[in-house]
């Protein structure tokens, strides 16, 4: 567990952030963190004050095969929030995200996307890239289907 999220205090999700601080909301667990913009550790994963730096460093699940390199699609997510506010997307993750399954308008590769003002971000981990394991390869929609009917079954059998 990094030292950040066993230091991050309560926030008043009621109030907007001080100036100069950064929330970052991740749903659909609906985690929220705050740090003061300029002073998050970088903690080696994509670049740094990326999303993917933000999630790592506190120890928010984000899948990502590739270390962060803009080499895969597994830490693909949805700007819900903030997307002025992050860096515009260069060719290559342009270019990488259109691989990505479930692609949509406001896809970002969290390993490229970097926070660079205060303010508030709200992203969305895709559901299935949650669970997602890359074998050298991207997941089909259908084998993405396929795992999502297995995952309902699961809960259906475990309900019983
Ligand atoms: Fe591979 Fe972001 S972690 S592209």
């Amino acid at each position: 567990m990094s030292q950040n999220s066993v230091n991050q205090p309560t926030i008043d999700l009621s109030q907007t952030p001080a100036p100069n601080m950064v929330r970052v909301t991740f749903e659909p667990e609906h985690r929220t963190v705050e740090f003061e913009y300029g002073t998050l550790p970088y903690d080696h994963h994509g670049k740094p004050m990326s999303l993917l730096d933000v999630a790592e460093n506190y120890n928010i699940f984000l899948d990502h095969a590739c270390g962060g390199v803009c080499a895969c699609t597994t830490c693909h997510l949805y700007i819900k929030a903030g997307a002025d506010g992050l860096s515009q997307a260069e060719d290559d993750e342009m270019d990488r995200t259109d691989l990505a399954p479930g692609v949509q308008l406001n896809s970002r590769l969290g390993c490229q996307a970097v926070i660079t003002r205060p303010g508030t971000y709200v992203v969305e981990i895709p559901k299935w890239n949650r669970n997602y394991v890359q074998e050298g390869k991207p997941l089909t929609a259908s084998e993405i289907a396929a795992k999502e009917a297995l995952a309902v079954a699961d809960r259906t059998l475990e309900s019983k």
